[in-house]
């Protein structure tokens, strides 16, 4: 397993380009299942989960081609298995996310049931209730789930708590069944938006996008001729960018990327003390030399601050003026990094899903364990105002989220440096 050895201390000063979201992307290559002609997929980021993704379609006998610029072409002519193994789940959850469009095209789905992870228990239920509303018949044996209809029927669907890829699955399934489908408390993460954009683009028809109401009319195919489409930007690479510049009293400009669906997280850094400039494609962040004040979030769905930048705040905080309260309320068990923050020396104290994080003078390096991705993004930002050097073990978690992270971190001057093990 590689690790970083990232040695703190440095301002970080620069400009990078932000790749395309990684949640955005792996949905969609699900809903590349959907569509009878090749699909062209860019902006795909260079990640771990993009090849996980990649090896699950493969093994179904779909064919893949990427170029040097990671677009990936996709042709599902070939498919000739409807099954996402356990190996492939228990290492990426998100392979739930051929379950809807498997049995909307296929008639049947044969998926590993994901397991708990490390920030909770993560159900999917809610995925299964919809589909089984649908018309769906779903069996769970043998850690499997086994869904199969002849076709789906449009109903009426209220989730009964946000999801995100259970929006999406349903979404998927609902754009090939019989009828209208009205989804109710739907999730309005920028990445639900960009699936239906990528749906409706491949002749789907759903209005409501980016509103809690989606309404999808059946159609009989999807696909009829080769589409392109390019992935938007990842709002939360550039979010950890942002603090990994702030928490460093730094300076940065971050290119390719919509600072629209940031605005959760640009206001509360502007409340950390950090002057923000924006212009359609770019955010710039500059601290002119001085630490963060501390700030108090609250974790909830889209727009509101998203929990996958909670990790990152709190080792901000972890080193910032005054006390900052960090409540998480989408996951139960997202703090995974108050122990290994601690260990470099932070002061965060646990109250069931809260962090009260009292910021010190100095982190001092250490050796700390990532235990899931945004936790491990979170002791890298630590890491680069820590006094000596921090290495961070087990970094697959990083390179499942984070598109050459240590490269992106060394263009805006960090001594960052991988070792492979
Ligand atoms: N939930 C249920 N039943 C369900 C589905 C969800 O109870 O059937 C609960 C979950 O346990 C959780 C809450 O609903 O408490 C929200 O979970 P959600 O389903 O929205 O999460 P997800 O779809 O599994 C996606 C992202 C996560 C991100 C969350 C929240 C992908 C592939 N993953 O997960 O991203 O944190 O939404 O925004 O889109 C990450 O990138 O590091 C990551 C974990």
């Amino acid at each position: 397993m590689d690790k970083l050895i990232i040695t703190g201390g440095t301002r970080l000063d620069g400009e990078l380009r932000i790749s395309g979201a990684k949640n955005a992307a792996l949905p969609i290559l699900a809903a590349t299942l959907l569509s009878h002609a090749p699909v062209s997929i860019g902006n795909v980021p260079h990640l771990h989960d993009i090849t996980t993704t990649m090896e699950l379609l493969g093994r179904m006998g779909v064919g893949l081609t990427v170029d040097e610029k990671m677009n990936i072409q996709v042709d599902t002519s070939t498919i000739n298995s409807f099954v996402a193994p356990y190996e492939l789940v228990r290492t990426m959850r998100a392979s739930i996310l051929v379950l809807g469009p498997l049995l909307a095209r296929f008639g049947e789905a044969h998926v590993s049931l994901p397991g708990g992870c490390a920030i909770g228990s993560r159900p999917v239920d809610i995925h299964l209730s919809g589909l089984a509303q649908m018309g769906a018949e779903i069996t769970l044996d043998g850690g499997f789930i086994h869904a199969k209809v002849k076709r789906l029927k449009g109903c009426r669907l209220m989730l009964e708590q946000i999801t995100v890829t259970g929006t999406e699955n349903l979404l998927m399934a609902a754009v090939l069944a019989e009828g209208t489908t009205i989804m109710e408390n739907a999730a309005k993460e920028p990445e639900v938006t960009d699936l239906a954009h990528f749906l409706n683009k491949m002749g789907a028809k759903i209005t409501g996008i980016g509103t809690d109401v989606l309404t999808i009319e059946g159609v009989e195919k999807l696909g009829e001729t080769t589409v392109h489409y390019d992935i938007l930007p990842d709002r939360i690479e550039t979010g950890t960018y942002l603090c990994a510049a702030a928490i460093t009293g730094g300076r940065v400009k971050l290119k390719d990327t919509r600072p629209d669906l940031l605005d959760a997280v640009l206001a509360k850094l502007v409340e950390a003390g950090a002057e923000i400039t924006t212009g359609d494609d770019w955010i710039e962040l500059d601290m002119h030399g001085k630490s963060p004040k501390a700030v108090s979030v609250r974790t909830l769905p889209y727009p509101a601050f998203p929990t996958d930048m909670q990790a990152q705040f709190c080792a901000m905080n972890a080193i910032a003026e005054g006390v900052g309260i960090v409540t998480e309320t989408v996951f139960e068990n997202r703090f995974m990094h108050v122990n290994e923050l601690q260990r470099m020396g932070a002061d965060i104290r646990l109250e069931s899903n809260t962090a009260i994080c009292t910021g010190v003078k100095k982190l001092t390096g250490a050796p700390v364990m990532a235990t899931d991705l945004r936790a491990s993004a979170s002791l890298v930002i630590a890491a680069l105002v820590a006094e000596g050097d921090t290495v961070v073990d087990r970094i697959y978690h990083i390179d499942r989220g984070y598109d050459h992270i240590e490269e992106k971190l060394a263009q805006l001057g960090a001594t960052i440096r991988r070792v492979p093990k």
